[in-house]
């Protein structure tokens, strides 16, 4: 039998967890979303990840607004699952739990001197210009000369790119204005983004690739020599998806430019790993091997360069983080399901089910995927049945403040009112201080 109605717990409010909530919505059964985050604001990477020039990509968060206007949906922002509620508490209040925590840290490169002053991950960078408020505290020193960036990705592009906005581009931007400042003032002349294997292998896409070649402010440079390629190379290109080839036709493009003297240079590099960061007190320089393609794999030829540089950014992907109580693969590091199905009951969906990668709408299909196993579940009796309480009793006896989703709006609005006046999407509130107050402003409490 059905509890009616339905009362679904999702975790996570980037696209994932939006899509989840969408889909159950939508579904015929009577079913009630509670969508809860840990930070007072929704939308995960598509506020905090998406680079801050790429405004139309970010207004994807209309479909959200849509599913959020849904009068059986709620709202939980600074909300911590693992830290405020347990997975216990919650299997136990809700008739299923959905996970959409997406990919919360970095990969590392293994290597020496990755941890020297100076030298940084994608995404802690990406955080701090895009307000995420617990990066705010960092300090980006980008007065060397070059920076470089490893990894052929999409974040890669974002990185370089955003190094690379003159201040004209990013004045109209919702980049934080400490990030503002800070690369208006940079000292950065060249951009070096280096790839592991060749410019066929490259995990960006045409769109990114091509965006490049319009800065205002940034050369694109690529050396005629990286694109003669091996006769794997050529072979893999001749079967590969038109994106690939588009994205060559770019690279051919910059490698027969002239470059036009702009103040900066991004220069796209490959078939180079690095293999150390060095420097004494922080990055001097870094140390890249050549590399050779087997069997498609990047492997070293010992043949070595050092290379001067200011600051690195290792952009090679995100990976999970694993929640008390809930299922988690080390190696794979997402939760383990089968199709978004943990255990009836508990689910999963986005970057934490299938791994950090794939754009913004692959998740919804994804999450589709997952909400019918929960529907399947419901239709089947499998779930396993709820306890008496709510979150609402739980989180008043811990203490806990919940921001809801009028405590957001709050928070949106003023947003939108600073930026206005400077012809800017949102100035964002970027401290936990400053969001918590908006969130509590008046409007907020209606
Ligand atoms: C830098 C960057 C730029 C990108 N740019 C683009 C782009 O331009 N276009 C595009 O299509 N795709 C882009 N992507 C990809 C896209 O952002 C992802 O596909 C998508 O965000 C993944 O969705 P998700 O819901 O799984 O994870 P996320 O978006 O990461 O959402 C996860 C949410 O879970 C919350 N959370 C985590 N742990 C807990 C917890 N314990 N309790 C409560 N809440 C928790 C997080 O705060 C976050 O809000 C980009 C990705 C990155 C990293
Ligand atoms: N505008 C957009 O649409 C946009 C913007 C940003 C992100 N995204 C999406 O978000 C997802 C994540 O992007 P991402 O850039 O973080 O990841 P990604 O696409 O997986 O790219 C990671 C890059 O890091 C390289 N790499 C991995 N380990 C390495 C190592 N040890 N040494 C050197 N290089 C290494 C990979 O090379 P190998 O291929 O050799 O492993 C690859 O080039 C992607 O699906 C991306 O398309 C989209």
């Amino acid at each position: 039998m059905i509890d009616s109605p339905l009362r679904v717990a999702v975790v996570g409010s980037g696209p994932a967890g939006f899509y989840a909530a969408a889909a159950l919505l939508a579904s015929d059964l009577e079913i009630e979303v509670d969508l809860i985050e840990r930070l007072p604001t929704p939308w995960g990477l598509v506020r905090l990840g998406v680079a801050p020039d790429h405004p139309n990509i970010k207004a994807v968060s209309r479909a959200f607004e849509k599913t959020a206007a849904h009068e059986a949906f709620r709202f939980f922002g600074n909300v911590e699952v693992g830290r405020d509620v347990t997975h216990e508490e919650l299997t136990s209040l809700y008739d299923a739990v959905l996970y959409s925590v997406g990919a919360q840290t970095d990969r590392s490169l293994g290597i020496p001197g990755e941890e020297l002053p100076g030298s940084w991950a994608a995404t802690e960078f990406v955080a701090w210009y895009n307000g995420h408020p617990d990066f705010q505290h960092l300090s980006f020193d980008l007065s060397g000369e070059r920076a470089v960036v490893i990894g052929n990705g999409n974040v890669a592009l974002d990185v370089a790119r955003m190094l690379a906005l003159t201040p004209e581009e990013l004045a109209t931007t919702d980049t934080t204005d400490a990030a503002i400042e800070a690369i208006n003032g940079a000292g950065i002349r060249e951009i070096l983004v280096v790839g592991r294997r060749g410019p066929v292998q490259a995990a960006w896409t045409p769109v990114e690739v091509g965006e490049l070649g319009e800065l205002a402010g940034a050369d694109v440079i690529v050396d005629p020599a990286d694109l003669e390629l091996d006769e794997a190379s050529e072979a893999e290109l001749a079967a590969a998806p038109p994106t690939v080839r588009r994205n060559i036709e770019h690279l051919r493009d910059y490698a027969g430019r002239a470059p036009a003297d702009k103040p900066r240079a991004i220069r796209l590099r490959f078939l180079s790993s690095p293999v150390a960061i060095l420097g004494d007190e922080r990055v001097e320089a870094i140390e890249l091997v050549r590399n050779q393609l087997v069997d498609g794999r990047a492997e070293a030829t010992g043949e070595t360069e050092t290379i001067p540089c200011g600051i690195v950014f290792r952009s090679v992907g995100y990976q999970g983080v694993p929640l008390p109580g809930v299922p988690f693969d080390e190696r794979s590091r997402t939760i383990p399901n089968e199709g978004g199905r943990v255990t009836p009951g508990v689910y999963c969906a986005g970057w934490i089910k299938r791994g950090p990668s794939g754009v913004i709408g692959t998740n919804k299909k994804d999450a589709t995927e997952t909400v019918q196993l929960v529907l399947e579940d419901a239709r089947a009796g499998e779930l396993p049945p709820r306890e008496e309480g709510s979150l609402e009793e739980l989180l008043a006896a811990r203490g806990v403040e919940a921001v809801l989703y009028a405590g957001w709006q709050s928070i949106d609005t003023a947003e939108r009112a600073a930026g206005e006046p400077h012809g800017r999407p949102r100035v964002k509130l970027a401290t936990w201080d400053e969001l918590l107050a908006a969130a509590r402003a008046p409007e907020s409490a209606k």
